[in-house]
């Protein structure tokens, strides 16, 4: 029996892009694509990003997808089999084995968060349309520990049953009723924001390319959330790839991928900033933009109750396919590389990631992990440090993921396929049963010297470099 047929794999074509495109749409899409559109201007934000979309994102998932596929191997054992056993590249699957760990640790408490605000849709709690309550009832999940626990405890629960499942019972057939039943909630959400009186101004916000708004800081902003986005950076695609088989088309699946995820980060903009327009809000609202606006803005409409409830039960399905192959990435580094049951590893990974979730569940209150932990933190680091790695533990997990992991093992993953990887196995994967095999050339260019001369941009911007040469303030 082949490696591949012991570690399971897809059963289907579409069963691969629609747990990849699963892995891609979640939080990022819906909760944080919108509100950093509205913090950065819109359209000419909007564009940016497309842009990022398919320059940097498009040919770094085609790489890992291609990492994955030829090795049939989680990344560590990716690297080590591509790269040499004693080679230093293994490093780089780590890496995404450990951003992976950390990530699901805090998404799980957003995705709480969404299956605390379905579960008052469902009671009636927040069917009221008053902004000062909707807003007092983010405001008091945000600093109740208990809730905060209960609920990650409970998302981290769903995650381990669905990964449970392994890769076609469980992973392929959740994705499989999720997927299409989001992008049907959201078309029903869509055409109720038509109707809306802010639709025109939504649609002018959102495509017209107004580069008044638009700072370098945007720019850049826009490539590290095309990264979260696709999820790229953790080795989630390394994985998903390698349960695809040879015999499927690795750049038309990559564009399926990300022309799914660009259509569903868009549709929730354009459902989201009609009813922001419609009702005299503001689209710079931030990270509170879902939780606080929508159900205010719902309540105004016939048939609120069901409406919220049809929004935050959509929030937590994209998160639950994201976070599923967030636990993936981790559970299978036990299963491939420490010869672990799926049934031991998916259980010890979930024990291990809900208890190191527990101080971003405490984050929202005033010790230990909340106001103390940031005070102490801008003690040591110092204030400006202090303030730019954010407040609590929470902030501060994200930060060092999105601002240094994805980026830093994202440009490796670019350098190691376009530089060390074998010429042979790359252009064969790459135009393997494909009708794109012309456009090998122009992708490896790409990965060669465009996209690790932008993300090491980012990084730069990161450390603060670019600021200290006044390139940029
Ligand atoms: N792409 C997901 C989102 O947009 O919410 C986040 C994510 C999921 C990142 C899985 C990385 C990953 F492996």
């Amino acid at each position: 029996m082949s490696n591949g047929e012991n570690r399971g794999a897809w059963g289907s074509k579409i069963g691969f892009v629609l747990a990849a495109a699963g892995s891609a749409i979640g939080l990022g899409n819906i909760w944080k694509f919108p509100y950093i559109c509205g913090e950065n201007g819109g359209g000419a934000f909007v564009l940016i990003y497309l842009v990022c979309i398919v320059v940097v994102g498009l040919p770094i998932m085609i790489g890992e997808i291609m990492i994955g596929r030829s090795t049939q191997k989680s990344p560590v054992g990716a690297f080590e089999d591509l790269g040499g056993k004693r080679s230093r590249w293994k490093i780089v699957g780590g890496m995404g084995v450990f951003a992976a760990f950390v990530m699901l640790s805090y998404y799980s408490i957003v995705a709480g968060w969404a299956c605390h605000y379905t579960w008052l849709s469902i009671s009636g709690e927040i069917s009221g349309g008053d902004p000062k309550e909707v807003g007092a009832v983010f405001g008091n999940l945000y600093e109740n520990t208990n809730a905060n626990l209960g609920w990650h405890v409970f998302f981290m629960a769903l995650t381990a049953l669905v990964v449970l499942g392994g890769i076609q019972r469980g992973i392929e057939r959740g994705a499989r009723i999720l997927m299409p039943l989001l992008l049907v909630m959201l078309s029903v959400l869509l055409v109720q924001a038509t109707r809306q009186s802010g639709w025109d101004k939504a649609l002018q916000f959102v495509f017209e390319p107004n580069t008044d708004n638009l700072t370098a800081e945007g720019i850049l902003e826009a490539l590290g959330h095309s990264f979260f986005t696709l999820s790229l950076g953790v080795g989630a695609m390394i994985t998903y790839g390698s349960y695809l088989r040879k015999d499927s088309c690795l750049v038309s699946n990559s564009v399926a991928i990300c022309v799914l995820d660009t259509v569903i980060a868009l549709m929730a903009c354009l459902i989201l900033f009609p009813i922001t327009f419609s009702f005299g809000m503001t689209p710079t609202a931030g990270p509170g933009l879902v939780f606080q606006n929508i159900p205010v803005a719902l309540a105004q409409m016939p048939g609120s109750q069901f409406l919220c409830i049809v929004f935050f039960s959509l929030l937590v399905f994209a998160a639950l396919t994201s976070s599923i192959s967030l636990l993936e990435v981790v559970a299978s580094y036990f299963i491939d590389q420490k010869k672990w049951s799926r049934k031991k590893a998916t259980l010890v990974c979930t024990a291990a990631i809900t208890l190191f979730g527990i101080p971003s569940a405490l984050s929202g209150g005033t010790d230990l992990f909340g106001a103390n932990f940031a005070s102490a933190k801008e003690s040591i680091l110092g204030e400006e440090w202090g303030a730019i790695t954010k407040g609590n533990w929470f902030d501060f997990a994200d930060y060092v993921v999105s601002n240094w992991m994805l980026p830093l093992s994202g440009m490796l993953i670019a350098v190691f396929c376009a530089w060390r990887l074998g010429e042979k196995v790359r252009r064969d994967e790459f135009v393997r049963s494909s009708t794109l095999g012309h456009l090998y050339a122009a992708w490896l260019r790409l990965l060669q010297y465009v996209v690790p001369a932008i993300i090491l941009v980012v990084l730069l911007h990161s450390t603060g470099v670019l600021k200290a040469l006044g390139i940029l303030d």
